[in-house]
């Protein structure tokens, strides 16, 4: 292998400029060329890359974002997008890429594969942490602290003012993220759409804690368990309480990664260039107990990661 690429693709996560400066350095130092991609897929479709030296990536381990951008590509799921991304794959003459995002990405790159055959890792980045083969994924611990930051602020105002607060943070269609900030802000309750919850009970619960001492109630919910308006409204009305919504949203995305988001994205970035040195044709790279790991990546995006169920019956006892 002489010549090798990375790209950023997908919603961005915070620690993915630290997965680039990894990858490049790696690479460089061990005598490879490294072409950036920019804007994610749609960048590889119209033939946008450019050569990455060991400055171009100085000063960006503590940035969130990232700097070669990303998109969100539509072209790529056709036959016609894939065919035209391999071609500036060969006409750049890369012999491996690093594909650094979620699970979509992940899908992107393995039809990629299918087309131009060109190895390809995945480096899962995303603050869902919904990436089957991988304990956590780059961005999703600076997500989870970014969000108890604020949600901190929140418990304050709410004891306060004696209210009820629905905090609802992303996850796109599942619940890890809302699992992990509920579960380490000591949320009375957490909304996950891989459990069903009775609005009736959680009423019935907020009640029963008032009458017990408790003067504030937080609800972190994923964005993906329901409408929280609509959940809102509800609660004021069966409670009589005074119940606030707060949608963190995209701020969840941004600011410097963590410590854990920078060291994964160090030792990913780095170990994706090593497997393709090694002869790996189309794998993703997972950290599962302290140990990291490469896998099948089409195994992975076959494979639904489940949630851990012990941890959520934990946070429920651990709120009254
Ligand atoms: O996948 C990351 C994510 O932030 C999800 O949590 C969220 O549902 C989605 O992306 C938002 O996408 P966009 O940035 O395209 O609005």
């Amino acid at each position: 292998m002489k010549r090798m690429a990375v790209v950023t693709a997908g919603g961005d996560a915070p620690g993915m400029n630290a997965a680039i400066r990894s990858v490049v350095r790696t690479a460089l130092f061990n005598g490879l060329e490294v072409l950036g991609v920019e804007r994610g897929y749609a960048g590889l479709i119209e033939g946008k890359m450019h050569a990455l030296d060991i400055r171009s990536v100085s000063g960006i381990i503590n940035r969130g974002g990232t700097m070669l951008k990303t998109t969100r590509c539509e072209e790529i799921k056709t036959g016609q997008g894939l065919q035209k991304a391999a071609r500036t794959l060969m006409a750049n003459k890369i012999d491996g890429f690093v594909v650094i995002g979620g699970d979509g990405s992940f899908k992107g790159a393995s039809e990629l594969y299918e087309v131009g055959h060109i190895p390809v890792i995945g480096v899962p980045a995303t603050i869902d942490n919904d990436v089957f083969g991988t304990d956590t994924t780059i961005g999703f611990d600076t997500a989870v602290n970014t969000a108890l930051f604020t949600i901190d602020r929140i418990r304050d105002t709410a004891t306060s003012h004696e209210r009820v607060f629905i905090v609802e943070v992303m996850g796109r269609k599942r619940g890890f993220l809302a699992l992990a900030v509920g579960f380490a802000e000591g949320a009375e309750f957490i909304l996950v759409p891989e459990i069903k919850f009775n609005l009736a009970s959680i009423c019935r619960k907020i009640k029963l804690g008032r009458n017990n001492g408790k003067t504030s109630e937080i609800i972190v919910m994923a964005e993906s368990a329901g409408d929280s308006s609509l959940i809102a409204e509800q609660i004021r009305k069966r409670t009589g309480y005074d119940v606030r919504l707060t949608v963190l949203g995209h701020a969840l995305r941004g600011g410097p990664p963590t410590a854990q988001s920078r060291i994964l994205a160090n030792q990913f970035g780095a170990l994706a260039v090593h497997f393709l040195l090694e002869g790996a044709e189309k794998s993703m790279i997972g950290i599962r107990g302290q140990k990291i790991v490469r896998a099948d990546l089409d195994h992975s995006l076959k494979r639904r990661k489940e949630l851990d169920k012990q941890v959520y019956r934990l946070a429920g006892i651990l709120s009254t």
